[in-house]
């Protein structure tokens, strides 16, 4: 951390010597941007709602907060509509076959999540008579619910004073305390200035309008400092520094691996396809059959055949690891057994938006390609 003693002749006001006074009005601060301000969302009571008695739904809250770790607002709205559409109580998603969940999931990856998902909303139906529990701890407790999602879930659907601790309020505690030891070692240090924000008036606003100022104004880039609300107590703008935090402790390279998909197609348009194991990548989830993905595979056909190379290849990356994916195509015996793990889908059932993204870029492949009939 830098030093904020404050030497003689330093004119800077450390925001870590800041009086209780000062750190006082941090909170009305934010929370008054956010009576104006806030981002309209799906799941979202607005502040204005709020102050007039309405509360947000838990399940709803609990579903996006799941749906937006690890990716943006942006990308998650339209997954939330179709699941609330289909699904509008947790009831209803405990119901649900599996299948039909993780094909709505398709594309948003991290496919243990939607797992999780299903089992905590059974959960949550069969054990709790449909209500979730309204405490950090108890949250905690539920299958996929770890720290971030109980904090959340807690603050924004019960107002609870919990700490929310995502990137954006990560990078905006980094900038407020002008903080430049790296991610993830100053984790503990920025959640002990996060904590220590936290109001017991209106957390739950105020953990949405923290993470509503990183995603608008205490951006990654080019940070509006000139129009944030926390502008003056703010030690990296007046350091400086605001653009370079938070630091992060370098990354090791991502290794590449390589792999086949076999893409196997009937003479009437039906395809094979695999659902893969329960554990492990993109688990429960459809895909081709395939090798395994490392550095120098054995090929792994489903049945002999004159496979054709599709051309070109699919790269797709995973949290640690890029894929190069060459992609094959024969046609379907007649009367081929699949092994029980395989499916065979008519043209009609096959949805390529059910499938994981790097299948679904396989798929794209062929449908692009010369061997495509109605390309
Ligand atoms: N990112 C994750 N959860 C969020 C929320 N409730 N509001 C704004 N951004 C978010």
């Amino acid at each position: 951390m830098r030093d904020l003693d404050g030497s003689p002749g330093q004119i800077k006001q450390p925001a870590a010597e800041q009086t209780d006074a000062q750190q006082a009005v941090l909170a009305p601060e934010i929370l008054h941007w956010y009576d104006h301000n806030a981002r309209a969302m799906p799941w979202r009571v607005s502040p204005r709602d709020r102050a007039n008695g309405i509360s947000p739904d838990p399940y709803r809250v609990w579903l996006s907060e799941v749906m937006l770790q690890q990716t943006t607002v942006a990308a998650v709205t339209e997954y939330f509509q179709r699941f609330t559409r289909r699904w509008p109580r947790v009831q209803d998603l405990a119901a649900a076959k599996d299948a039909d969940v993780m094909g709505e999931w398709a594309g948003l990856g991290y496919y243990a999540r939607a797992r999780n998902l299903l089992k905590c909303a059974r959960v949550v139906t069969n054990d709790l008579g449909g209500l979730f529990p309204d405490s950090y701890e108890a949250l905690l407790k539920l299958p996929g619910i770890g720290p971030y999602t109980a904090a959340a879930v807690a603050s924004i659907a019960f107002d609870r004073a919990e700490t929310v601790l995502d990137g954006n309020v990560e990078r905006v505690m980094a900038r407020l305390y002008d903080i430049d030891d790296p991610l993830p070692g100053s984790k503990p240090v920025l959640k002990a200035r996060a904590a220590a924000l936290t109001p017991i008036t209106r957390p739950g606003d105020y953990a949405q309008a923290v993470m509503d100022l990183g995603a608008t104004i205490c951006t990654p880039k080019n940070p509006a400092c000139g129009i944030c609300p926390w502008r003056a107590p703010c030690l990296a703008r007046v350091a400086g520094t605001a653009a370079e935090l938070p630091k992060k402790t370098p990354k090791q390279p991502k290794p590449t691996r390589r792999g086949t998909a076999y893409l196997a197609r009937s003479a009437t348009g039906s395809w094979l396809l695999e659902r893969r194991p329960e554990k492990g990548l993109l688990g429960g989830m459809l895909g081709w059959p395939g090798t395994e993905w490392n550095e120098a595979p054995e090929p792994r056909p489903p049945f002999d055949a004159d496979w054709q190379n599709l051309g070109g290849e699919v790269r797709h990356t995973f949290t640690h690891f890029h894929l190069i994916l060459e992609v094959k195509l024969a046609e379907l015996p007649a009367g081929y057994n699949g092994a029980p793990n395989q499916e065979l889908l008519s043209r009609h059932a096959f949805r390529p938006t059910d499938l994981p993204t790097v299948m679904r870029k396989a798929f794209d492949l062929w449908a692009g390609s010369d061997f495509n009939p109605g390309a």
